[in-house]
């Protein structure tokens, strides 16, 4: 049975299948996507099907596949115009390295990169290539321009390769695929919710060249938009300075300061039903930043700080409409300070955890316990993937049984 989180009923998925022996999971991931509800139009390239024949992918997606721009009967049925305008996505899986290289340089020398060329649709890559591949400075250069356009790269895992080596560059899992097109397409109990969430750190410059911060690595916070993505939410992340890539299916808006953290969170509140702070803001800024370099003179330096503005409070007070989720991260007490939080920054939901001596921060575990008005609930110690689904089921039970959800 399929959970709501993996539903892609009625969606139409324009399925790219390039050469690599990885071809052979693709035909897996037409079922997956199918069994989904997807509908599935299979475009291999002519390298693909030295790996595996068209026969299976028609079988499977119950539509004849297609593989040329000469092809007059099936261009009769629907030109390949018309099918770049059909799907809500592009899928490429695997891709290879060639494939992310032509797509990266915009030819369009054969049906598939024809019709990413002439599509105006997301697309979304999983590449599957050799290590060393993978590594080259010309593939990532080539992804990275892939990226800043705006294709989502799903993957790759690493692991045992067909070639016999070990390493980067093994095509996603079917299922790991299907559940991240799935976030991509919006489909779940979140569907269409909007959500602006702040995470990561924030950076307060003193001087061009120095600036003061904390130890927050924005994991629990990315891995929440990830969760909540993949309940169909449109997750809108604000995030300080971070090395995390952006989670499938979110738009991600990157932020220096806590003013300028601020400014965009206020931008994307006015349209949003759920605002959610996971950043460490910095309480304090500079008073001044210095133009210039400050030279190592005196022995002594005093700098003035001001304090920041609550993002949280602020957003809440301009948008009262919005369903308003706020972290508490303590070193005592911390039922007693998260319950004042709650209250004095009228928040809806609050998620408090322990922090300082190896706890939370820049770690890939972490507990919560998260309280609201009325109630509690422990989420009890483990991967922060994990808390991150099991705290995002905990804000869609409140939330749809908020007002603000009749909206
Ligand atoms: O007051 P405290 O910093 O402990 O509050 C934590 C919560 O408030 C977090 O959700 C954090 O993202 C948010 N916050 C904020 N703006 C600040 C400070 C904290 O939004 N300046």
């Amino acid at each position: 049975m399929q959970t709501p989180a993996t539903s892609l009923t009625g969606r139409r998925i324009v399925l790219g299948v390039t050469g690599g022996i990885a071809a052979y999971k693709a035909a897996d991931l037409v079922r997956r996507l199918t069994e989904a509800g997807a509908e599935v139009q299979v475009v291999m390239t002519a390298n693909a099907q030295r790996f595996v024949g068209a026969q299976t992918f028609q079988a499977l997606s119950g539509t004849p596949v297609r593989s040329s721009l000469w092809d007059e009967t099936a261009e009769a049925a629907m030109g390949h115009i018309e099918l770049a305008r059909w799907p809500d996505l592009i899928l490429i899986a695997p891709a290879s390295a060639n494939c992310i290289a032509r797509l990266a340089h915009g030819l369009a020398d054969d049906l598939l990169t024809t019709l990413c060329l002439a599509s105006d649709r997301p697309v979304a890559i999983a590449p599957a290539m050799n290590r060393l591949m993978w590594a080259h400075a010309a593939t990532q250069a080539n992804l990275h321009t892939l990226m800043h356009r705006g294709v989502h790269v799903l993957g790759p895992g690493s692991g045992g390769q067909a070639c016999g080596e070990t390493g980067e560059g093994r095509m996603w899992e079917p299922l790991q695929i299907r559940d991240a097109v799935a976030a991509l397409l919006h489909t779940g109990r979140l569907n269409g919710v909007r959500i602006v969430l702040t995470a990561g750190p924030t950076r307060e410059p003193i001087d061009p060249v120095r600036f003061i911060t904390n130890r927050s690595s924005g994991k629990m916070g990315y891995a929440l938009a990830d969760a909540l993505a993949r309940m169909g939410a449109e997750v809108t992340l604000v995030s300080g300075p971070t090395a995390l890539p952006v989670p499938a299916g979110t738009r991600r808006i990157e932020v220096e300061t806590a003013d300028e953290m601020l400014a965009a969170t206020q931008d994307a509140a006015a349209q949003a039903q759920i605002l959610i702070g996971a950043a460490a803001v910095a309480d304090y800024r500079l008073e001044a930043v210095a133009e210039h370099k400050i030279k190592k003179k005196a022995d002594t330096l005093d700098l003035r700080l001001v304090k920041n503005p609550d993002i949280l409070a602020t957003v809440r007070a301009a948008h009262p409409q919005l369903f308003v989720v706020g972290f508490a991260a303590e070193t005592e007490d911390l039922a007693e300070h998260a319950r004042d939080k709650l209250l004095r920054k009228k928040l809806d939901l609050i998620a408090a955890n322990w922090v300082g001596s190896g706890r939370a921060f820049d770690r890939d575990d972490n507990a919560l316990h998260v309280f609201w008005a009325g109630g509690e609930r422990e989420l009890a110690h483990g991967p922060k993937s994990r808390l991150a689904r099991e705290l995002a089921d905990l804000i869609a039970e409140r939330y749809l049984a908020h007002p603000a959800a009749a909206r």
